[in-house]
């Protein structure tokens, strides 16, 4: 028997869909609650530069409408540093952010900009919030983790998902095989391993299998299965299909 694994919902694009209207209705906050209410582990959230979903306002609210720990992801700029120590999350996510993208493309560079992380990371651990690093599985941006004192990462699985979605099995094995070494090295190295991004029901188990992985964050699929099943319905089959696979 493995550990649990927790699932933490993404819920911005229940505030898309909100955005779209211009008003207040598909509130996340109401999103929020109903992840509680079914068992989901964690709310995640991503405040991008440009509010193109959960905007500054809505941070306070999620985290007063339930006791479930808040995961923000987040730009390292000085504007989100500020913006985390003031809302003090229980993990802070750093993530890449390109303007332009339709979402997080790619794990962040965290070797690259090592010397610009160093400062915000040590300003996220001195006020006790869990530091994660969005990194593609790779044994230069573990190394870089490490060396940045980063407790958590969070594997990007899109490449996995985009080759699941192919049907091109070569790929998925590879990419499996990729997710798993790093996940085994962390684990070795005292990181707690996270995964996410593009994960439906149809490509969770394996990921889910991988043991030494604590958390899986997923948003878009639940949320645009939701309108078919609803939330309650969307969350509980995910939850079922990983713990089936543990
Ligand atoms: N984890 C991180 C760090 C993300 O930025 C995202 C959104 O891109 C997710 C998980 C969830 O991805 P998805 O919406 O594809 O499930």
């Amino acid at each position: 028997m493995i550990a649990p694994l927790r699932l933490g919902v993404n819920i911005d694009h229940v505030a898309t869909i909100r955005n779209a209207r211009g008003g207040d209705h598909p509130d996340p906050v109401r999103a929020a609650q109903i992840v509680a209410s079914v068992g989901g582990d964690g709310i995640t959230a991503h405040l991008r530069e440009d509010r193109r979903h959960i905007r500054d306002e809505d941070l306070a609210r999620i985290q007063s409408a339930t006791d479930l720990p808040l995961n923000l992801e987040m730009a390292a700029t000085p504007e989100m540093l500020e913006i985390a120590l003031r809302h003090k999350p229980h993990a802070a996510c750093i993530v890449p952010e390109k303007r332009e993208e339709r979402t997080t493309e790619g794990g962040l560079d965290a070797a690259g900009l090592h010397n610009s992380l160093v400062p915000i990371v040590e300003q996220l651990r001195e006020a006790d919030i869990r530091v994660s690093l969005f990194i593609e599985a790779t044994e230069r941006q573990l190394d870089a983790a490490l060396r940045l004192g980063a407790p958590v990462v969070e594997f990007h699985t899109g490449e996995y998902a985009h080759a699941f979605l192919d049907g091109d099995s070569k790929k998925v094995a590879s990419e499996m095989k990729r997710i798993s070494d790093m996940a085994a090295l962390a684990a070795k190295n005292g990181i707690e391993p996270h995964a996410g991004h593009g994960l439906t029901f149809e490509n969770v188990q394996p990921i889910a299998a991988i043991p030494q992985i604590a958390e899986l964050n997923i948003g878009h699929y639940l949320i645009g299965e939701a309108v078919f099943i609803g939330l309650e319905g969307a969350i509980g089959r995910m939850r079922d299909l990983m713990d089936a696979a543990r």
